[in-house]
């Protein structure tokens, strides 16, 4: 069965605005999809929907079918989509809370109430993981921008979510940490994890097996890269 499965879903905000108007949209497990679209599409509004965050903790109307991994998500809290879909959104500095990087990294399976040796081998493995070890100690403030977006794609993984979704991963990084995220991402997908990523530049996603376009509320193009870029001026 495929990890997300959606059927006709729509979305109004609150204030009356109609983004999503009938997405119908298959994911595979251990895909990596770009998920592209002009800016104000629905991109962020997609993955806060297949976090939950849309309709739990946002409100407005949705209808449609929903389904991640084995769960309705009209029948799901946000809290229990935590270990399925890991989130990290755009301008992720804004999510660190923690005043080292290894207290970052144990927040969210912390909060979950997983026993502190498990919290620490996560922790260990993930600083190896994102090659931060000697940091483990530092004040996410001192880093780098890009060092801050490793840590912040971390504090994700520690939750060991099935799904990895990335709002705009690389904007307001250097080239050497565009390449080092990207580099992170294959093997992550690598190692079997299904990852979505909201990418304006093409080149960052050309490793994706799956590109969907957002168009007008609806899935305009799905298809390998290249069969996309192919018919993608017809729309943008
Ligand atoms: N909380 C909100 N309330 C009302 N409208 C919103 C809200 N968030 C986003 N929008 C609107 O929904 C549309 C889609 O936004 P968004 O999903 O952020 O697009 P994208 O990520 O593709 O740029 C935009 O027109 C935006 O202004
Ligand atoms: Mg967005």
């Amino acid at each position: 069965m495929s990890i997300i499965q959606i059927e006709n879903l729509k979305f109004t905000y609150p204030s009356g605005k109609q983004v999503l108007k009938g997405v119908d949209l298959t994911i595979e497990k251990g895909e990596m999809i770009g998920l592209i679209g002009d800016s104000g599409c629905g991109k962020s509004t997609l993955c806060h929907v297949m976090c939950g965050i849309i309709p739990n903790a946002i409100g407005g109307t949705a209808s449609g079918q929903v389904r991640i991994k084995d769960k309705n998500m009209r029948e799901t809290k946000l809290k229990d989509m935590a270990e399925t879909v890991g989130f990290v959104m755009q301008d992720s500095d804004r999510m660190i809370v923690s005043s080292t990087v290894e207290d970052e990294l144990a927040f969210g399976p912390e909060n979950l109430r997983i026993p502190p040796e498990e919290v620490r081998r996560r922790v260990d493995e993930t600083l190896e993981l994102l090659q931060m070890t000697e940091y483990a100690l530092t004040n996410p403030n001192h880093l780098s921008g890009g060092q801050k977006q490793m840590v912040t794609i971390g504090s994700v993984l520690t939750l060991q979510p099935d799904i990895l979704i990335l709002d705009e991963p690389h904007s307001h990084l250097d080239e050497e940490s565009r390449i080092r995220t990207k580099q992170l991402l294959n093997q992550l997908k690598a190692e079997g994890k299904t990852i979505i990523i909201v990418e304006h530049d093409y080149e960052l996603i050309e490793d994706a097996d799956r590109w969907i376009l957002l168009h007008e509320g609806k899935v305009a193009l799905d298809g390998k890269p290249e069969e996309v870029k192919e018919k993608i001026w017809d729309f943008v």
